[in-house]
This record gives C-alpha cells, sequence and structure tokens, in this order.
C-alpha cells in the first residue's frame, strides 16, 4: 500500500488517535444487535496496546445533525468494546475540550483505551471544519483511521484531522483496500459480478464502473426487474425504476459492446403482496398481472450456480430477494452457500444489507472478506477515490 500504516509509527508511550467506525445499530434498550464494525476494529487497537501505546478512539454514530441527542451517545458501542477487550474501557462525556483532556489523563496501563463522544454532535465533525479537527488532534500524538466504513464522507475526524498529526491507515483499513481494490484492479480471472438489492439507481456507478473489468454480471433482486423491463418481459407488478430504463439499455449495450455476459433471472418466485404468509408461485421468465417478484428461482439459482462454479473472482453487492422473509431468502442463501463453498476463489462481499444477509446464514467465516462499508463500499467498487484514503500521509 502506498499510504503509511500504523505500523509506520513508533506507538511506545505515545496517545493514538484511533478514528474507527462504531457506527452500530442498537435495539431500544440501546444494546448493540451487530458488533461486527467494534469486532473488526480490535486488532488494530490491540496492536496498539501491544507496542504500549494509549488509545484514543473515535467515532460517530447515527445521524444526530449537529447537537448531542442521548440515544446516539456511543456508550453501549463502548461497553461492547470493553467485554470485547476484557478491560476498562474510559468512555469521555465529549469529544473536544477540557473535559475531555482531563478525562484522558486517567489513561494509564491498567486503563489504556478511551472512547471520545459521537463526533456529530458536533455540526463542525460533517462540515469538515478545521478548527475542530485541530481539536481533535490534540486528543493525540498520531492519526490512525481504520474507519474504512466512513471512508467516503470528507468529514473532520476522517479528513481534516489528517492536517494536524501523522496519519496512517489501520489494519482494518488496510484488509478493505487490499481485498475491494485487488479485486477490481488485478483479479484473478473468471471474475463474476453478482449484484442485486433494491434499487438500479443505487448501484448504478459499480455497474458500469465494473462492465470494464468483469467477465460477467449476475444480477438479481430488485435490480432484475428493470432490466427484463426493458427486455420485453413482463414483471407483473414487480418493483422497477421507471426513470432509469433508459440507462438499463445503455448498460445492456455497453456490457455487449465489452463482451460482458449480463445474466438475468429466468424464473422468480412471486407473490400477489410482499407477506412472508403469502402464497408462493413460481414463475419464468414473465411474472403474471398482479404478482410480483421477491426473490430468484430454482432455475435462475441453478443458472447462477454454474456461472459461479468456474469462477475465481467474485464480488457480490446486493441481494437476490427480500432475505429479511424466510420464505424470499432462499435465493440469496443458496447464492451465498455456492461462494462458501468454491475452491481458490476469492469472494468479497460489499453492501450493508449483503453483509448482514451473508452473516444472517452464518456464512461469513467462509468468505474471503466481508467489507465492513456499506457506501463506502460501494463507492470504491465505482472507482471513486475515497477522502479518507487520500487524506493519509504517503509512505
Ligand atoms: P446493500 O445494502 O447490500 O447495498 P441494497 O440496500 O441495495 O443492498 O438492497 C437490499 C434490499 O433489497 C433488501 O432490503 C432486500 O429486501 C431488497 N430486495 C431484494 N430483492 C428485492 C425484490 N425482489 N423486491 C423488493 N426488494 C428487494
Ligand atoms: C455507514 O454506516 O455506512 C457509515 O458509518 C457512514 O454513515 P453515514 O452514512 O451516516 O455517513
Ligand atoms: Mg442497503
Amino acid at each position: 500500500m502506498a499510504k503509511k500504516t500504523i505500523c509506520d509509527f513508533d506507538l511506545k508511550n505515545k496517545r493514538v488517535l484511533i478514528r474507527v467506525d462504531f457506527n452500530v445499530p442498537l435495539d431500544k434498550n440501546l444494546h448493540v444487535t451487530d458488533d461486527n464494525r467494534i469486532r473488526a476494529s480490535l486488532p488494530t487497537i490491540q496492536y496498539a496496546l501491544d507496542k504500549g501505546a494509549k488509545v484514543v478512539l473515535m467515532s460517530h454514530l447515527g445521524r444526530p445533525e449537529g447537537k448531542p441527542v442521548s440515544s446516539m451517545s456511543l456508550t453501549p458501542a463502548t461497553k461492547r468494546l470493553s467485554e470485547l477487550l476484557k478491560k476498562d474501557v474510559i468512555q469521555c462525556s465529549d469529544c473536544v475540550g477540557p473535559r475531555v483532556k482531563d478525562e484522558l489523563s486517567e489513561l494509564d496501563n491498567s486503563k489504556p483505551v478511551a472512547v471520545l463522544e459521537n463526533l456529530r454532535f458536533y455540526p463542525d465533525e460533517e462540515k469538515n471544519n478545521a478548527e475542530f479537527a485541530r481539536k481533535l488532534a490534540e486528543n493525540g500524538d498520531y492519526y490512525v483511521n481504520d474507519a474504512f466504513g466512513s471512508s467516503h464522507r470528507a468529514h473532520a475526524s476522517i479528513a481534516a484531522v489528517t492536517q494536524y498529526l501523522p496519519a496512517a491507515a489501520g489494519f482494518l483499513l488496510e484488509k478493505e483496500i487490499k481485498y475491494l481494490g485487488e479485486a477490481i484492479q488485478k483479479p484473478k480471472k473468471p471474475f463474476v459480478a453478482i449484484l442485486g438489492g433494491s434499487k438500479v439507481s443505487d448501484k448504478i456507478g459499480v455497474v458500469e464502473n465494473l462492465i470494464a473489468k468483469v467477465d460477467k454480471i449476475l444480477i438479481g433482486g430488485a435490480m432484475a426487474y428493470t432490466f427484463l423491463k426493458v427486455q420485453g418481459i413482463d414483471i407483473g407488478d414487480s418493483k422497477y425504476e421507471k426513470d432509469k430504463t433508459d440507462l438499463a439499455k445503455s448498460i445492456l449495450a455497453k456490457a455487449k459492446e465489452k463482451k460482458v455476459d449480463i445474466l438475468l433471472p429466468v424464473d422468480h418466485v412471486t407473490v400477489q403482496k410482499v407477506d412472508e404468509a403469502a402464497p408462493i408461485k413460481i414463475e419464468g421468465p414473465g411474472i403474471s398481472p398482479g404478482r410480483l417478484g421477491v426473490d430468484i428461482g430454482p432455475k435462475t439459482i441453478e443458472l447462477f450456480n454454474q456461472t459461479l462454479d468456474t469462477a475465481k473472482t467474485v464480488i457480490w453487492n446486493g441481494p437476490m430477494g427480500i432475505f429479511e422473509m424466510k420464505p424470499f431468502s432462499n435465493g440469496s442463501r443458496e447464492i451465498a452457500t455456492k461462494l462458501a463453498h468454491l475452491k481458490d476463489a476469492v469472494t468479497v462481499i460489499g453492501g450493508g444489507d449483503t453483509a448482514a444477509c451473508v452473516i444472517s446464514f452464518g456464512l461469513d467465516g467462509q468468505m474471503t472478506h466481508i467489507s465492513t462499508g456499506g457506501g463506502a463500499s460501494l463507492e470504491y467498487l465505482e472507482g471513486k477515490v475515497l477522502p479518507g484514503i487520500a487524506a493519509l500521509s504517503e509512505k
């Protein structure tokens, strides 16, 4: 990697300010319901501790819009971190200012880790304000970005802060760049992209960027219906984007020109309304009036699985159906299972819902890499330069 990493710093007896992405889901009792992002930050935190550093973590949680909102405190995430580290962790009352200085003065060998309060309680965080960034920088001797999931945001704790401290990548950021970057820059071939999810418009940049790099694209989920529609196939009442039909046509034309096969569903699980109890019917290639597609059908699963058989690199973004409802989760589960069993293939999962989907099937441990980024991994796959990566010091 061309950027400095945490390994380039001499951390002994220093304070390292690490931007993490602890933007984790909480239930109504403010318990963390998915701690993957916290777990993913542990290697960097543990490394800093092993090297004799004190660790000051900072993150946002939710979108409090520039003012303190108690339900968006980082306290629940800090509690979970403390359990995972098996150490007391200091929860600061704020992220800048004299009180934080006092609280951080408590850092010692028995309590070497502190978490600042939600950065987005200040409007200056999202404004990438330099003065606010300077104040954040006062909390450390070195800055490390391990918040891949937030690195598409040019915010003070991600971008401006790097003007005030030597800045390097943490292990999670490095790993994300390695797997997402290698997949799109020098993939082992055949390279297959699986795209799905709810909207063409969300993923259009990804499809356009990937056409230049992949051998085949498999499209499922609601995205598929816009593509089927422009090919004159009946889609019944399935979700599709009327104003994206021209775009879908131009993508199909571009793929043809680049000799990239785009495979669309040949059958579907359909219902009369989106309800777990609704009776299902398998239909294909078209869908009858009054019904809508909620998952890919068995022939499509077979077609997609055959294509995946020989793949050496696979990127998957977007579930194949409404996987949150068990009767419509089969397509996504079958595809996830196929990826889990591929031999010698690099399998990379991007997108918040796709990651949640793979985790819900218990197959996350069998993928090469599951990105902790939602929007960030999409922007990376679109080929955009992420401000959080660009801002780090060169090696
Ligand atoms: P990611 O977060 O991984 O990028 P998206 O947000 O694009 O994925 O898409 C996930 C959503 O797409 C899920 O909530 C899923 O229920 C929905 N979805 C998938 N297939 C369909 C479908 N056929 N009809 C309606 N929604 C769908
Ligand atoms: C995410 O959850 O994708 C990141 O934490 C970024 O959050 P944001 O979309 O509120 O900037
Ligand atoms: Mg999503």
